[in-house]
């Protein structure tokens, strides 16, 4: 039986996404916090933990912090052990000194004492590396977090940030499913190999595009050949590979249920063949 890990800790390989739970982007590009739906939101996240589903994604980006409360909502009265969470410092936080500042506030919002991932949630042109990287070290010095991971980064910019980093990196969550390989190629899985880094895959359904019947129809294809929805064998094509997990955004029960049963799909081997050809 295969397990999944994040550093020393074991996950469940379907997480729980949550970018669009309490806001989302303006046309324009700011983010902006809705409270609406909070209570469907929030039974969505304490269903999928219900189902075992024990990795929960977040951000302080996400609904301008808002959606880091909903999970700090949804997590409330639930024994600590039993789950992951993770969250991101976005670029206003990036300096050094305010990683740790940034830190302290999602913990307030989430309602816990100390993030289990902390990562940045991007590659940042204008700051120098070494100033969040350094930052995560700092928070997880002060007990803020217990690891610390990078978000699309490159291999170059992973390599860059395990050699400036005194903490392990231990998670690089990209944007990877079977139509989308991105960063994620020989030389990274090489990379995560050698220093023991978790690929966390991002989008796994591509925002519903995997999960429509108009997707790909290699995709079609190859789920009728597998008895199984385009989403499951696009959940399932990343779970079944070393060192990645993944983290579907699934508000709907129906959704979640359909996304968890992925974990009884086994592809066979030539339909892997021919949907690792697919992504570029
Ligand atoms: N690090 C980064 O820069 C970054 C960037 C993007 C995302 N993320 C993280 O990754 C998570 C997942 O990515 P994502 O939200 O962009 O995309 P995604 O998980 O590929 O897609 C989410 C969308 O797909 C729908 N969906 C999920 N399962 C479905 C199913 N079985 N059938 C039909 N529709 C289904 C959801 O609908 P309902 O909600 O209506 O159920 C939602 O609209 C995010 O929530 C976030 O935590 C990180």
């Amino acid at each position: 039986m295969q397990r999944w890990t994040i550093g020393s800790r074991e996950v469940h390989p379907i997480g729980i996404g949550t970018w669009g739970m309490g806001g989302d982007r303006f046309d324009g590009g700011d983010v902006y916090a809705d409270y609406r739906d909070d209570d469907r939101q929030i039974d969505a996240i304490r269903y999928a933990i219900g189902l075992g589903q024990n990795h929960i994604d977040t951000a302080q980006l996400y609904g301008a912090g808002h959606t880091e409360e909903i999970v700090g909502r949804a997590i409330a009265g639930v024994d600590r052990s039993r789950i992951f969470v993770a969250t991101k410092v976005w670029r206003s936080h990036s300096l050094r000194h305010a990683v740790p500042k940034a830190a302290e506030e999602s913990l307030r919002k989430l309602g816990i004492d100390a993030i289990d991932l902390l990562y940045v949630h991007a590659p940042w042109d204008a700051i120098p590396m070494e100033e969040y990287i350094a930052g995560l070290n700092d928070a997880v010095d002060a007990g803020l977090a217990h690891a610390i991971g990078v978000s699309n980064f490159t291999t170059d910019q992973l390599a860059e940030a395990i050699r400036l980093s005194r903490h392990p990196i231990v998670a690089n969550q990209v944007h990877y499913n079977v139509l989308h390989h991105g960063v994620v190629d020989d030389a990274m899985r090489v990379l995560c190999a050698t220093h023991d880094v978790t690929i966390v895959a991002y989008r796994p359904v591509e925002r519903r595009l995997l999960a429509d019947q108009a997707t790909a129809p290699q995709i079609l294809d190859a789920a009728a050949h597998v008895g199984c929805t385009p989403a499951q064998l696009a959940i399932a094509w990343l779970i079944g590979q070393d060192r990645v997990v993944t983290i579907p955004k699934a508000s709907h029960p129906e959704h979640l249920d359909e996304n968890l049963d992925a974990m009884r799909v086994r592809i066979p081997e030539e339909v892997t063949r021919t949907l690792d050809r697919l992504g570029a």
